[in-house]
């Protein structure tokens, strides 16, 4: 099954400033905020959802076509996601451009100050997918995931047009679309993935009921945070996928996108929906333990075993037989 993963492609330079913001805003002086803290720390992290996403599936042995847009400064980033098995020759680089920046100060009182700079991710909107196709040898499964919100219309309507099957990943992107833009990209997917929120926010925005819904996706996969995962196939029974509960919580950013590259892994292998939720959930659970979010390659030995603790040997066996050997 050959995936391609749209989507934004951007680094996260995370800082610390040991003292508090607000010792440093005057009151009465806020017109003329001219103010520099000295941080401790500065932590540079890979992301971006295109990136996570290719991440998680390469990590478990698949070769996901990464679709997106950066700046010169990515080489770095797409030699460590080369080495993990995704293809990067759909990465567009911009010439004017650098990647996609999310810049965070956080001060003792956990307040934060941060900027994202959206950069090269607008030339997103440039990115045919038929060269990307062609390339490969045809998509079977296009994720179409938060980016460009321009781009991300452009990739669902070029989808429909020439028969790709896609799945909708709108995520954060539906706090900034309007109703007519999210119906757009919501039309005709094969899966719809969105947490418990998110799904609310699309029935309010488009106005479609679930049931409405229900007739435009094939499939919709809602993820519940601890509870869990609903995946609801038109026609079929609802299947319920439980979470697997982490030895601790380290940092809860990208367990979404774990969860989606662990469930197309699991349609890649031809394996039912609710396998595909149970390696999604199980994905999830190591990003949970690890601080950022393509570091938890080293948790993979023990994969298996955490999943047969917590969905039963066939699920295991099932799903071992199509791991890469570095995964137990
Ligand atoms: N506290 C938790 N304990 C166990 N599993 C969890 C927990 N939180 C999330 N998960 C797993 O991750 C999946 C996705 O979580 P969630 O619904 O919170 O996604 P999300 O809100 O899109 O997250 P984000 O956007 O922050 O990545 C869940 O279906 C579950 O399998
Ligand atoms: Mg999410």
């Amino acid at each position: 099954m050959r995936i391609a993963v749209t989507g934004s492609i951007a680094t996260d330079h995370l800082m610390t400033f040991r003292g508090r913001f607000a010792d440093s805003l005057i009151a009465g002086q806020l017109d003329k905020v001219s103010l520099s803290f000295l941080a401790d720390d500065l932590d540079i992290r890979r992301g971006g959802v295109a990136g996570n996403i290719s991440f998680g599936l390469g990590v478990l042995g698949l070769s996901p076509v990464i679709v997106g847009a950066a700046g010169e400064d990515v080489a770095d980033y797409r030699a460590w996601l080369e080495r993990h098995g995704v293809d990067c020759r759909g990465i567009r680089i911009s010439d004017s451009r650098h990647t996609a920046r999310f810049v965070c100060t956080t001060d003792d009182d956990l307040a934060q100050i941060a900027t994202f700079y959206a950069g090269a991710m607008a030339e997103a909107r440039e990115i045919e997918l038929e060269p990307v196709a062609a390339r490969v040898g045809g998509l079977d499964m296009v994720v179409i995931a938060p980016n460009d919100p321009l781009a991300m219309v452009r990739h669902t309507q070029e989808c429909r047009a020439r028969g790709y099957a896609f799945a909708a990943d709108p995520s954060q992107q539906l706090a900034f679309m309007e109703g007519p833009a999210i119906r757009k990209l919501v039309d005709d997917a094969t899966y719809l993935f969105t947490n418990e929120y998110e799904s609310h926010l699309i029935e309010q925005k488009t106005g479609w009921s679930a049931d409405e819904i229900a007739a435009k996706v094939t499939t919709r996969v809602t993820t519940r945070g601890k509870d869990g995962a609903t995946i609801l196939t038109r026609g079929q029974e609802p299947i319920h996928v439980p979470a697997v509960p982490p030895a601790h919580i380290a940092d809860p950013t990208g367990v979404g996108d774990a969860f989606r590259a662990g469930f197309l892994a699991g349609l890649a292998w031809e394996l039912p929906h609710e396998r595909c939720g149970q390696v999604g959930a199980t994905l999830a659970t190591q990003v949970l333990e690890t601080v950022g979010t393509q570091e938890y390659e080293g948790s993979m030995p023990g994969f298996v075993a955490r999943l047969r603790a917590a969905y039963g040997d066939e699920a295991a066996d099932e799903v071992a037989a199509h791991l890469p050997s570095f995964i137990d």
